[in-house]
């Protein structure tokens, strides 16, 4: 952002405050603009895009809080910050409860004014990235509809480039959700075989005897139920690649006969006949440690060797949590697209909760929690309560800033604020909050604020 550290509008109909605050944020390197009015503030807002609205609660016209909640709507991802009269807690409470993003009193600590700002500011920063994103996604961070800005991702992006012009197999390992068979199809859409057909063959699904048929075909009468001579999908990939995904589930007969065919690169239909000829690319991916199965017995070692020439390892998600926030924003795209819904963004609690949280179901888990979340979420922002449980609880057990502790934190902040206003005096304390002496007593314990007696 070339130096400016964020652009802030400034709202109170006192000439003089407009003066102090701007001058003190310019000199801290913000973008300043500022307005007299809410009716104002409202235009500017609706004309730029601000990482912090800065609004004094007494206004002529519509009030503050009338302010802000017209800009809860408006532009709910915009933190908004209250300025309210010294030793008014209600004021405090009720910019809070209207969905402030903080509050100061006046007269403003200009320390407590930079402080919060750059608060605001990283918050909304973290949504914005969100949105901006989008036009990277268009292009140095989307390759092939692989998404990735971590410098892992982008050496895969780098292999994949290198090795699609190669005819070596490829091994691709990863865990569940990873994106292999992604890369396995930009290899070879990338590949001088990319006008031919890219064929995958899962090895988990069938039954030896079909798997085997599946893949080489079979002759007339080759076995009960072979009524015609059938060809298999190395045939059909003949000129482009056959990706084998699970390759470690393949039965041992069929490793044997595979790798002979890799050898000669010619094989029998299952039943016999004459020897068929073809030229096609080999991929193989797998998310299990084909070393161990190797010494378990489970996989060949020869024919290991023969698919493993070139190895991509695709990372886990937890390992490049940097590809979260564009990961995100892709799905987003893509979910709301399909669901007709104008959902634009993402609240930065969740991010923050997506960037905690470890993906045990890596990038799959990822989409099918933002693909969850835009079809329970009417329209505009996807927020905390769109989440799947697993990662909204995350957040309250791992961290303290979630919505119930909030709560807590807030009313320990408006004690702390009274009791400082009033020297620690009790009694003053207690009528600042409108509350008794006991009920003050009692919190301040819950708190922590009051030695145990
Ligand atoms: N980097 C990425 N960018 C965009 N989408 C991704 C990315 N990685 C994975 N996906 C999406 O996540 C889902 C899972 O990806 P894919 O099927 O390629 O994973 P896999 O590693 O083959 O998983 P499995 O081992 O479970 O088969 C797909 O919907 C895919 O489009
Ligand atoms: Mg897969």
């Amino acid at each position: 952002m070339n130096g400016i550290t964020g652009s802030v509008l400034l709202v109170d109909d006192e000439i003089n405050t407009l003066k102090v605050l701007s001058a003190i944020l310019k000199d801290n390197g913000y973008d300043v603009a500022t307005a007299r009015t809410a009716e104002e503030g409202l235009d500017r807002s609706s004309r730029d895009v601000f990482d912090v609205i800065i609004t004094d609660y007494r206004l002529p016209g519509i009030d503050g809080l009338m302010f802000l909640s017209e800009l809860r709507k408006k532009s709910p991802g915009v933190p908004v910050v209250m300025l309210t009269a010294f030793g008014t807690i209600e004021m405090a409470v009720e910019a809070m409860k209207t969905g402030a993003f903080n509050y100061i009193s006046k007269p403003v600590n200009p320390d407590e004014l930079l402080t919060v700002t750059r608060e605001a500011v990283s918050k909304h920063r973290l949504l914005v990235e969100n949105i901006s994103l989008k036009s990277q996604l268009r292009d140095r961070y989307n390759f092939k509809n692989i998404i990735g800005k971590s410098d892992v991702m982008q050496e895969v992006f780098n292999l994949i480039e290198t090795v699609a012009r190669s005819n070596s197999s490829v091994l691709i390992a990863g865990e569940s959700g990873t994106g292999k068979e992604l890369v396995a199809r930009a290899v070879h859409y990338e590949s001088p075989r990319s006008d031919k057909s890219f064929i995958p063959i899962d090895c988990t699904a069938i039954s030896e005897q079909l798997l085997e048929s599946e893949l080489f075909g079979h002759e007339k009468g080759a076995f009960t139920g072979a009524y015609e001579r059938k060809s298999g999908q190395i045939e059909y990939a003949n000129g482009g690649t056959i990706f084998l995904d699970e390759v470690g589930e393949l039965p041992l007969s069929v490793q044997k006969k595979f790798l002979r065919f890799l050898q000669e690169r010619e094989f029998l239909r299952v039943g016999g006949g004459s020897r068929v000829k073809v030229d096609v690319r080999i991929i193989a991916a797998t998310n299990r440690d084909l070393d161990a199965e190797i010494q378990r017995g489970n996989f060949r070692e020869d024919l290991f060797f023969r698919l493993n020439v070139v190895r991509i390892t695709v990372p886990p998600l937890r390992e490049r949590k940097d590809d979260i926030p564009i990961l995100a924003a892709h799905f987003l795209a893509k979910y709301a697209a399909a669901n007709t819904k104008v959902i634009t963004s993402i609240d930065s609690d969740v991010i923050e909760a997506f960037l905690r949280y470890d993906w045990p179901g890596n990038v799959r888990e990822l989409e099918n929690a933002v693909e969850r979340a835009v079809v329970l979420c009417p329209s505009g922002m996807i927020t905390m309560p769109f989440l799947p449980r697993a990662i909204r609880e995350l957040r309250v057990t791992r961290t303290d800033g979630g919505e119930e502790l909030n709560l807590v934190e807030t009313e320990k902040r408006l004690l702390l604020r009274a009791l400082e206003k009033t020297a620690w005096n009790q009694t003053r304390a207690a009528d600042v909050l409108g509350i008794s002496r006991k009920q003050l007593r009692t919190k301040m314990k819950h708190h922590g604020l009051l030695p145990e007696e």
